[in-house]
């Protein structure tokens, strides 16, 4: 017996930034780097931080909220809440729960997704499967990321990278036979954790004055390696979704990367030979906000008219682990 499967789409989408702005001249105030290092070697001019009070789940809850706003959805019609973090509230209960909560929503089942930077395209591939099924009618899926507490701030190769918001999209059946989600390619490779981790909070170097002391919670990368390692994954990742469902790469419309670094969507772009005028940047305003990257990216191409109804979206995102994955959709 074949089981069928609901056609389902993004109905909507939100995001939201923190207010204060770090720009590079006031990071170069506190460690030895310029404006000019980092955005010829990034593209980054400034980044959003969080301000004291302002938590993961409450980044995520305003996303989220707009998103449904935009979708048109009540609250009581979601069911599914999912959130793509590496920087939660707290190990537990997850933030989905406090997001779940704060928005005073019914949901049926809510937890989070670690992936780091893959997050949120983990937790759409997770939702849409969910949603297709059939036990779902509609999911809130949501990437935030409270990155300035886990950057080290006297480490200048990774402190100008990162920044803090959240992006969220609903998805929802769909019942317009013409446009939709076509589906997601996701990859990892565990044998690359050095590459890029948090090493201390965990059960393997709990959290102790010593552990805090050698600053094992902040994040670790090496950046060289990540950066190559970066652009073959993405690439590779890309293309096999374009070929699963027997498309090309000059049939994409807009492109909407992980926004790491200006020079790894550069090189993936030529590789992929997609012009770079089909690429969606916004990461000179934002730096890397990690899961929450191609959420906030989505809302604001969405917001600003870049995305068209009926035209072909590829997302694609690596991160930590090290993972990867794309998803492409026919934008409604
Ligand atoms: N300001 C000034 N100089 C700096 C800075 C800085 N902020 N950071 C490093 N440097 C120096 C280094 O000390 C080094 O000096 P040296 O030559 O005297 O030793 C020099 O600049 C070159 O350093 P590299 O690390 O080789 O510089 P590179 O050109 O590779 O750029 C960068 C570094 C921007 C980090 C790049 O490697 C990169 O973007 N990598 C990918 C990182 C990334 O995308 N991470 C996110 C992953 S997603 C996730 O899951 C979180």
């Amino acid at each position: 017996m074949t089981q069928e499967f609901v056609p389902i789409t993004i109905s909507g989408t939100g995001s939201y930034a923190p207010k204060r702005i770090l720009t590079n001249a006031e990071l170069a105030e506190s460690v030895d780097t310029s404006d000019e290092w980092i955005f010829t070697r990034t593209g980054i001019r400034e980044r959003r931080i969080a301000t004291d009070g302002e938590l993961t789940s409450d980044m995520a809850a305003e996303a989220g909220r707009r998103s449904l706003e935009t979708a048109g959805i009540a609250r009581g019609e979601i069911d599914l809440v999912i959130v793509a973090t590496t920087t939660p509230d707290m190990p537990f209960p997850s933030t989905a729960c406090l997001v779940q909560h704060k928005l005073g929503l019914n949901s049926l089942a809510a937890f989070d997704l670690q992936a780091a930077c893959s997050g949120f395209i983990y937790a759409l591939e997770t939702a849409a499967g969910m949603v297709r099924s059939g036990a779902y009618r509609n999911a809130l899926v949501i990437g935030a990321e409270r990155l300035s507490t886990i950057v080290d701030w006297q480490d200048r190769s990774t402190c100008v990278l990162f920044g803090d918001g959240a992006g969220a999209v609903v998805i929802s059946r769909n019942h317009d036979p013409k446009s939709g989600w076509l589906g997601a390619k996701l990859g990892c490779d565990g044998s690359a954790v050095e590459l890029l981790h948090l090493p201390g909070g965990g059960c393997q170097i709990p959290a102790s004055s010593d552990s805090v002391e050698e600053r094992q919670h902040f994040i670790k990368m090496k950046g060289r390696e990540v950066f190559k390692a970066a652009v073959r994954v993405m690439e590779q990742s890309a293309l096999q979704i374009l070929e699963h469902h027997g498309l090309t790469a000059d049939q994409v419309g807009c492109v909407v990367p992980h926004q790491a670094n200006l020079r790894i969507i550069e090189t993936l772009a030529s590789r992929l030979g997609i012009p770079m005028d089909r690429f969606f940047l916004n990461l000179d305003r934002y730096g890397n906000t990690s899961a929450a990257s191609i959420p906030i990216a989505l809302d604001e191409a969405v917001r600003s008219g870049r995305i068209k109804s009926g035209e072909l979206v590829l997302m694609v995102a690596f991160g930590g682990g090290l993972t990867w994955g794309s998803s492409l959709i026919r934008w409604p």
